[in-house]
């Protein structure tokens, strides 16, 4: 699979270009597939730079996989912080984090007399994840763009905070191709890919193969079917079953779009598509 928009790769050359103004670099990764919403070139980009992730959706994932992420980013040395940017309005965590990031500089300059120097951050992350949300809760009005679409955000403005922190409203990334077809299908799954990508039922099937395997309670109270049809029976056969039995006929399309959004809005439950030990 190919997918190169290249609005993406000119966020990234813009990011390039804006990183030597940047104190911390804030990438935003969905809770439920931290890896996967993650954009490998962000590393290489970032270098030596405080690098702080904040796992989004926090709501929507599974609470212990939450927990195992937060520790296991925080072992490879980068800042952590889970938010649930949709409903939590105080962002005196996140500033807190955000300066302890930029600790270093703020002493060098407060050594040379600056008080309150201002910290320069950007938000960086795949469409979708949550990045003009979490900007408008740091920012305290609604100035960027929030839509539920993959990539609304446009252009690059700097934002003030209440607080000595200045914000860089920059794109979302996502990488040029996806060499390993899981990634995407999970990024489908959650929405942050353009759902023309793949087709609905395959991606369909690939949750309902994960959740079988490791939200086995999940899927069956969803599927409506007894435990053992759900455990036996052939995936697409099951599918089949739930359109049936949801009164979709036989248009496993329609049930395999029911069944993703469903997913994304929580309603199988606070499920994490991307484990720590899997
Ligand atoms: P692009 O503009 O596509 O790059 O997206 P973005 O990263 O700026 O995401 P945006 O802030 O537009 O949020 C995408 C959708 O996710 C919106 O419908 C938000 O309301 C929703 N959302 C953002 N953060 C959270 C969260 O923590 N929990 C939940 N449940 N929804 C969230």
């Amino acid at each position: 699979i190919q997918w190169y928009p290249g609005h993406m790769n000119k966020a990234r050359n813009q990011l390039e270009d804006k990183l030597n103004l940047l104190d911390v670099i804030v990438e935003v990764v969905d809770a439920r597939i931290p890896v996967s919403s993650r954009n490998p070139l962000i590393s290489d980009l970032v270098g030596s730079k405080p690098h702080i992730i904040i796992l989004n959706k926090s709501d929507l994932a599974d609470p212990q996989e939450v927990k195992k992420w937060s520790e296991y980013l925080a072992s490879e040395g980068k800042f952590v912080i889970s938010l649930d940017a949709q409903h939590k309005t105080n962002m005196d965590k996140l500033f807190n984090l955000i300066k302890e990031a930029a600790r270093e500089k703020t002493k060098k300059l407060e050594a040379k007399g600056a008080s309150n120097p201002t910290i320069r951050i950007s938000l960086v992350g795949i469409p979708n994840c949550g990045k003009s949300t979490i900007i408008n809760r740091l920012v305290g009005r609604n100035v960027a763009i929030v839509g539920d679409r993959p990539g609304v955000t446009k252009g690059q403005t700097w934002l003030k905070t209440s607080q000595n922190v200045q914000i860089l409203d920059t794109p979302g990334i996502l990488w040029p191709k996806f060499e390993d077809q899981k990634v995407g299908y999970r990024l489908a799954a959650l929405g942050a890919i353009k759902e023309s990508v793949f087709h609905a039922d395959d991606v369909a099937l690939f949750v309902m193969d994960y959740l079988r395997q490791n939200y086995l309670k999940n899927l069956v109270e969803f599927s409506r079917l007894p435990e053992a049809d759900v455990v036996n029976l052939p995936l697409p056969e099951l599918l089949l079953e739930m359109t049936k039995k949801y009164g979709m006929r036989d248009d496993y399309d329609r049930m395999s779009m029911f069944l993703l959004n469903q997913l994304r809005k929580g309603r199988l439950g606070k499920i994490n598509l991307e484990k720590v030990d899997a």
